[in-house]
């Protein structure tokens, strides 16, 4: 196992807006993502998953504000200091990103080849257009596509191609780390589950590291090593993907399990979560959780969720650690019984 990590989070926090008015959409994130390894990051929608995401990587618009934290690349690389120069050197030859709704993002005028040509020609200047258009075409195959639709356009494409278009893109310059932010939301669950497994099957061959970010735990858990489960700004839940299924320890991530049907397996009785996620404008006093939670008590109510809280300290290397932010783990409670039996024989 690599000893530094590929990305590394460390108490980041993203305001919309300045002073009282600010809404706090990221409050002290801590992310790990090694080498080759895929993070799944959930969380229902308005969490804070894609600030998260455009935070790490500088595309945060205004009014977006990073106030606090750090994020290195590889160890060494200051990517909240990068200048722009820097961060142009590592954008999709290193770190590619494909943006929530992307597939409806490209250019409607311009062909399919043209448009990962541009990558190209961009990051790769001394590529000459033969081999360019070679290699767009070698891109759309990885993918599931024939060669010879790099000369049609994104309307004679379906919205699956479309995002499998987008894929190849990110995956034009071998880079070390890809950003998937709901890549598979829009689309219906065969094409979903056939990307995911051209994906995955990719990951293997090409060995990139993926934060895949998505608000169905269910199905992060089948791509994931790692999960991490985002509520209301904060992460409430870090564990390897297999505990994070079998045994959710935050009141929360059990929620989310029950919202979805798994992608494999029997369908079973979804029970969702009752009520909804807070307007982040006026959160609820104590854990932003508590209105919606069945095991909430006095302390839930009033007083901030402790911070990541460590609850397999043999796990000290971090691959196996299972970390929650829930007052109920705090060492002091009887800890419910759907959250602490399951935990058994699972550390
Ligand atoms: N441009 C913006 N201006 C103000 N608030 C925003 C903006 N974009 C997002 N937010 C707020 O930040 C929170 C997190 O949003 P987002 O990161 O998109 O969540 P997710 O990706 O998990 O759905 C939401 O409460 C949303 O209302
Ligand atoms: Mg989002």
């Amino acid at each position: 196992m690599s000893t530094v990590p590929l990305l590394e989070v460390s108490g980041l926090c993203v305001d919309y807006g300045l002073g009282e008015g600010a809404v706090h959409a990221v409050v002290d994130a801590n992310l790990v993502l090694r080498k080759g390894e895929v993070l799944g990051l959930a969380g229902e929608s308005g969490s804070g998953k894609s600030t998260l995401a455009y935070a790490v990587t500088r595309l945060l618009r205004p009014p977006g504000v990073i106030t606090a934290g750090q994020v290195r690349f590889r160890g060494s690389v200051d990517l909240l200091a990068a200048g722009e120069h820097e961060l142009r050197g590592l954008r999709w030859n290193s770190i590619a990103v494909v943006l929530q709704s992307s597939m409806n993002a490209l250019n409607p005028v311009l062909r399919i080849g043209t448009q990962i040509a541009d990558v190209l020609r961009t990051h790769r200047p001394g590529m000459d257009r033969g081999a360019r258009v070679a290699r767009a075409g070698e891109l759309l195959e990885m993918v599931g596509i024939p060669a010879d639709r790099l000369r049609g356009y994104p309307h004679e494409l379906s919205g699956g191609m479309r995002q499998r278009v987008m894929i190849a893109t990110a995956l034009a310059l071998d880079p070390e780390l890809v950003i998937l932010d709901e890549p598979t939301t829009a689309l219906d669950v065969v094409t979903q589950r056939e990307i995911l497994e051209e994906l995955m099957a990719l990951r293997d061959r090409l060995s990139f590291a993926v934060l895949f970010i998505s608000h169905d735990l269910s199905l992060l858990v089948e791509i994931a090593d790692s999960i991490a489960v985002m509520y209301a700004g904060r992460l409430v839940e870090r564990a390897p993907a297999s505990a994070a299924y079998h045994a959710p320890a935050h009141p929360y991530s059990l929620g989310l399990l029950g919202s979805f049907s798994p992608l494999h397996g029997p369908r079973k009785r979804m029970e969702g979560i009752p009520g909804s996620p807070p307007d982040l404008r006026s959160a609820p006093a104590g854990c932003a959780f508590h209105p919606r939670c069945a095991l909430a008590f006095d302390r839930c109510g009033t007083d901030p969720p402790p911070p990541l809280l460590t609850l397999n300290a043999a796990a000290a290397d971090g691959a196996g650690r299972r970390e929650v932010a829930c007052w109920l783990h705090d060492g002091t409670h009887l800890v419910p019984a759907e959250l602490a039996g399951r935990l058994e024989g699972t550390s």
